[in-house]
């Protein structure tokens, strides 16, 4: 199966940015632990990290056309307030899991507020790196 994932703005500085809220490690880090525990064999995983909207939007409309089976995204900030992301996540109507390394429920109000977690079948906050895997064996029994 064919898996995106997605990271959006400012999660290319993960392990430097707030390590007190999003942990030590970073991205290239948790995608090498990420791929080293899913069966590579069985499972394509994509990543792809961009800080702008339209490339992230770009990025789904070609998962579509390159017939994905799931996609797992972290929009960072975009998660509270692109309606454009949504509408996209929407369009191509390929199963699509919301993750966040921190939990978004617990945080400041704006953060409460995602405008994607409607049109994903779950939204996994405040797992850290784990979250991405669960996500994938989410979509892997979907
Ligand atoms: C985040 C939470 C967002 O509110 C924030 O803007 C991020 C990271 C997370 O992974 O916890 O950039 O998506």
């Amino acid at each position: 199966m064919k898996f995106l994932i997605i990271n959006g703005p400012n999660l290319n500085l993960i392990g430097i940015r707030e390590p007190e809220i999003y942990g030590q490690e970073s991205l290239e880090h948790i995608i090498s632990w990420v791929t080293k525990q899913v069966d590579t064999l069985k499972n394509d995983l994509q990543w792809f990290q961009s800080n702008s909207e339209g490339e992230i939007i770009n990025k789904l409309h070609w998962a579509f056309e390159s017939k994905f089976n799931g996609i797992i995204i972290n929009a960072g900030a975009y998660t509270h307030y692109s309606y454009a992301i949504r509408d996209a996540i929407s369009a191509i109507n390929i199963p699509t899991v919301e993750v966040h390394l921190s939990d978004i429920n617990l945080r400041e109000d704006f953060r409460k507020k995602s405008v994607i977690k409607d049109v994903t079948i779950k939204q996994i906050t405040g797992k850290g790196k784990e979250g991405y895997l669960e996500a994938i064996n989410l979509l892997s029994k979907y």
